[in-house]
């Protein structure tokens, strides 16, 4: 490629990526209501939990922390996905809106496989908040608490 043409694939990106911002997604931390909240229904030790909230929150809470990078296209647009999908699945905040009382013991089981299998967070998440990582210990103790919601007709 030739100098002009560089110049003008530049200015295409450019322009681009700046005509893209128009399509702002709504970035939502919705009031939280303690009466729907995983600790309302649910038992979960204090260091457990606020592991949880700490790793899982950004995602799966209302109150997710939403950094400056967010505002700009497309990044906006895969988070804003992301937080929504996240909430969609499994809201610590929101624990009534899982479908049923089986599905929502299934998502407490499927934490510590979600997490010993690095499912979750994921992995672009990790990369960017290695601060917020869970050490080995809440991994345990997270497991532990996971599991604990396993019937007696759980696979061993
Ligand atoms: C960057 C956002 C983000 C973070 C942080 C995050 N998740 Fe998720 N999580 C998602 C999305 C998006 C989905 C739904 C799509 C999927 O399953 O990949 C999901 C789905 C899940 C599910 C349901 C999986 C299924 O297939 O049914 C569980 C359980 C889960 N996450 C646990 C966690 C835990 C535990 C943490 C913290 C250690 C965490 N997540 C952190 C975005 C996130």
């Amino acid at each position: 490629m030739n100098k002009a043409r560089v110049q003008r694939l530049l200015i295409a990106l450019t322009v681009f990526l700046v005509a893209i911002q128009i399509f702002q997604p709504a970035r939502t931390n919705p009031p939280a209501v303690a009466s729907r909240a995983l600790i309302a229904h649910v038992q979960v030790p204090e260091d457990v939990y606020s592991a949880l909230l700490r790793a899982c929150g950004d995602c799966h809470s209302n109150r997710t922390r939403w950094p400056w990078y967010s505002r700009i296209a497309p990044l906006s647009w895969v988070m804003t996905d992301d937080v929504n999908q996240g909430r969609r699945n499994m809201n610590l905040e929101d624990w009534e809106a899982q479908e049923s009382p089986k599905k929502a013991n299934e998502r407490l089981i499927d934490i510590c496989k979600e997490v010993r299998e690095r499912g979750m967070p994921p992995f672009s998440y990790r990369l960017l908040h290695a601060d917020l990582r869970l050490n080995p210990r809440e991994i345990d103790s997270l497991c532990v608490w996971s599991q604990s919601f396993r019937g007696e007709t759980a696979a061993p």
